[in-house]
């Protein structure tokens, strides 16, 4: 015989009368709710009503309309790729010249994602051009963060800087409503720093894309000790539904990828500086060496030499002690020079728009 069990707003699970109270303890702890409480033969009923009363309380998050702060190489890629799984879109930007851009980036990047469609016969032009206004019309642009007052989901990708995002999260923690979820794209900064300031720490997850977010097919969640266990999994099904496959961790320097990765490309620009071999030796080297898509100086340019810079800067000031976490003078003086890579067309090589041209030393 099944009875059903309303858990939280999410579902009804059918729970058979004997295993009820494991089901319903594994269930409950999923979502969050406190340990059990102890359930003595005579009370199973006042328990019962215990766990609904917390589960009420539980608030729903629902995910329909995401926002995206900061449309640079990333945030551009996560507004799009939201759209394009059917999310309502709200796009900030600091600037005029800036939100211009992120536009631009956009809608070439889904002209590029849809033509490329056609010519492998998956979609007709003319189907093609429909989706092409059905995604824009998801996305409104705008230079005023109170735009992202209804927002359920608001993702940040502005720059790398502690001392640009506690003061950014103070600000929108006051004006998005009350629950809504947010994830940084920080690539190295430490989420617990500024989900304090945000005033909503539970509903504070790391959202970790990559570059470029139209191709790659991971983000990394890093989940907080505050982290409400129902904002994680709704993350989930935001990540699930945008097409990209997850991964937990806890809010660790450089989380899964970065640790292991940025102290590569630091050991790729300290080779190169020792003159041990060429940029394009060593890029070939990882690519057909190691099977690497890009060598690690092409990946360095590709990723923003000054993004390389302050995340390394601020390992070091944070973790003195952990002998991976060096910055190579080389790296300081291109970003110095202004050469940050294919962002300005120049770093360890030159570029012109998207394509490197040849080594720029
Ligand atoms: N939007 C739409 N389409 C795009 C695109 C974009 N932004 N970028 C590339 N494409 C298209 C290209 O036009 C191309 O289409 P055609 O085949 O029609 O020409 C197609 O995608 C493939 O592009 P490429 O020809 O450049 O092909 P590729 O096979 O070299 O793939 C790549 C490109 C996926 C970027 C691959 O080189 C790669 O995986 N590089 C490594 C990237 C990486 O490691 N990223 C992680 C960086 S670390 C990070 O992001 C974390 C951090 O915090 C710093
Ligand atoms: P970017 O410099 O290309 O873009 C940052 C954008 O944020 C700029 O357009 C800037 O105008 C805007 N901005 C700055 N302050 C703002 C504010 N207060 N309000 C609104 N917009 C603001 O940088 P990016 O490479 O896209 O990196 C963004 C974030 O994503 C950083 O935290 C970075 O560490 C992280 N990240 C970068 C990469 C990468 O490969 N570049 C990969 C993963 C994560």
């Amino acid at each position: 015989m099944l009875s059903y069990v309303r858990l939280s707003s999410f579902s009804f699970s059918p729970i058979s009368k004997g295993m009820g109270r494991y089901y319903r303890s594994r269930h409950l702890s999923a979502l969050g709710a406190p340990p059990r409480l102890s359930l003595k033969p005579d009370e199973p009923r006042r328990c019962h009503v215990q766990q609904r009363r917390t589960l009420a309380a539980t608030p729903h998050y629902d995910i329909k309309k995401v926002g995206v702060v900061g449309l640079g190489l990333m945030g551009h890629g996560i507004g799009l790729v939201s759209a394009q799984a059917g999310y309502e879109v709200i796009a900030v930007e600091a600037q005029a010249p800036a939100l211009e851009s992120g536009k631009k980036r956009i809608d070439k990047s889904l002209s590029k994602i849809l033509s490329k469609a056609v010519e492998k016969g998956k979609m007709t032009l003319e189907a093609a051009e429909k989706e092409k206004e059905k995604v824009e019309r998801r996305i409104t642009y705008s230079l005023d963060l109170a735009a992202l007052r209804d927002a359920d989901l608001v993702v940040e990708a502005i720059v790398e800087n502690l001392d640009v995002k506690i003061p950014f999260y103070k600000q929108l923690g006051s004006l998005v409503k009350p629950t809504a979820i947010f994830g940084s794209n920080t690539s190295s900064l430490k989420i617990g720093d500024f989900a304090a300031p945000s005033g909503r720490p539970q509903q504070f997850v790391g959202l970790h894309f990559f570059n470029p977010v139209q191709l790659m097919r991971l983000v990394e969640i890093v989940r907080l000790h505050e982290t409400e266990p129902a904002v994680f999994e709704t993350v989930r099904g935001y990540v699930a539904r945008i097409g990209k496959t997850a991964v937990t961790c806890q809010d660790t320097p450089g989380f899964i990828v970065n640790r292991l990765l940025v102290p590569a490309l630091v050991q790729a620009m300290l080779m190169k500086e020792r003159g041990e071999a060429s940029v394009e030796d060593i890029d070939v080297a990882m690519q057909l060496g190691a099977g690497h898509p890009m060598g690690p100086l092409h990946l360095a340019d590709y990723i923003g030499l000054d993004t390389c810079l302050f995340i390394l800067e601020g390992w070091v000031k944070k973790y003195p002690n952990e002998p991976a976490f060096i910055v190579p003078s080389s790296l300081r003086a291109l970003v110095q020079g202004g050469k940050l890579g294919r962002k300005s067309g120049e770093g360890f090589y030159v570029w012109e728009g998207d394509k490197k041209v040849k080594p720029a030393m």
